[in-house]
C-alpha cells in the first residue's frame, strides 16, 4: 500500500476542501443566488406590496445580493492558486511523484488512473490561469472578445473538475471495497 507524507496529506486535504467550496460558490450562483431567478422574484413580490421597479433595478439588486456569497469564489480561487505552487513542489519529494514513476511495472487500470490524476492537475492549472485573468480583466485591459473567450473556457473546464470530483471519490470507495482496502487510510494517517 502506498504512503503518503504528512505535507501531501495536508495538501490532499486542503485542496478536496477548497474545490468542494468552489463548487459550492458555482451551484449557489447557478440556482438559490441566480440574477435571472431573483430579479424576477424581486419584481413581482415587489408589485404584490404595489411598488414597481425596472428590470435592470431589480437585476442590479439581485446580483448585490449575491456579491458577498461569490467572493468567495475568488478568495477560494486565490488559496486554490496557491495550491497548485504547493503541488508543483510537492514534485520534488517521493509523494509527489509516486504515481507517476515506474510505468512499465503498472498494469492499465494503474496507468489510467494516472492519467487521469494527469489531465485533472492539467485542467487544474488552466482554472487557475483562466480565473486570474477574470479577476484582474480591468487591470489588464483586456479585450471584450478575449476575455469572453477565456469565460467560456473557465465555464467549459468546470465539468471536468466536477465529473473528475464525482469519478475520484466513487473510484475510491470501490477500491476500498475491492482489493485495495485501507486506501482511504493511507490519505489520512500513516
Ligand atoms: C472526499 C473524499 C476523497 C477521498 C476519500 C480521497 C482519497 C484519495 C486517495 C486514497 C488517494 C490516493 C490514491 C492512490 O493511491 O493513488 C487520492 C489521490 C488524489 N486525490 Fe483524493 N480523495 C477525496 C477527494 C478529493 C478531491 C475532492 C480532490 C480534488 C478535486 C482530490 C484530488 C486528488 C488527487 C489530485 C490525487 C492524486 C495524488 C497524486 O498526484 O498522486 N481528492 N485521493
Ligand atoms: C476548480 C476551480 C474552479 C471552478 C470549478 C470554477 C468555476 C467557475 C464557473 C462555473 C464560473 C462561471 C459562473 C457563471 O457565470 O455562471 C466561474 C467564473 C469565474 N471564476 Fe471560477 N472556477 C474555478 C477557479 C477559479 C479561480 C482559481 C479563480 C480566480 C482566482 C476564479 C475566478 C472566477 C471569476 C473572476 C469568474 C467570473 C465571474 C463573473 O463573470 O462574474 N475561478 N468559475
Amino acid at each position: 500500500m502506498k504512503q503518503w507524507s504528512l505535507c501531501f496529506r495536508v495538501w490532499h486535504w486542503l485542496m478536496a476542501f477548497v474545490i468542494f467550496g468552489l463548487l459550492a460558490t458555482v451551484l449557489l450562483r447557478k440556482t438559490f443566488l441566480s440574477w435571472r431567478a431573483n430579479s424576477e422574484l424581486i419584481v413581482s413580490k415587489l408589485s404584490s406590496f404595489g411598488m414597481s421597479i425596472t428590470h435592470d433595478q431589480a437585476v442590479s439588486l439581485a446580483k448585490a445580493i449575491r456579491a458577498p456569497m461569490w467572493e468567495w469564489h475568488i478568495i477560494l480561487g486565490y488559496i486554490l492558486v496557491a495550491l497548485v505552487v504547493y503541488r508543483i513542489i510537492l514534485v520534488f519529494t517521493h509523494s509527489g511523484i509516486q504515481n507517476y514513476t515506474n510505468f512499465d511495472t503498472k498494469d492499465l487500470h494503474q496507468k489510467a488512473v494516472s492519467a487521469v490524476y494527469l489531465l485533472f492537475y492539467g485542467i487544474i492549472i488552466i482554472m487557475s490561469i483562466s480565473g486570474l485573468l477574470l479577476t484582474f480583466n480591468d487591470k489588464l485591459g483586456l479585450s471584450e472578445n478575449f476575455e469572453h473567450t477565456i469565460k467560456e473556457l473557465h465555464e467549459f473546464l468546470f465539468n471536468g473538475i466536477w465529473i473528475y470530483t464525482i469519478i475520484h471519490i466513487a473510484g475510491v470507495i470501490i477500491a476500498e471495497n475491492k482489493d485495495e482496502k485501507g486506501i482511504t487510510s493511507t490519505m489520512i494517517g500513516k
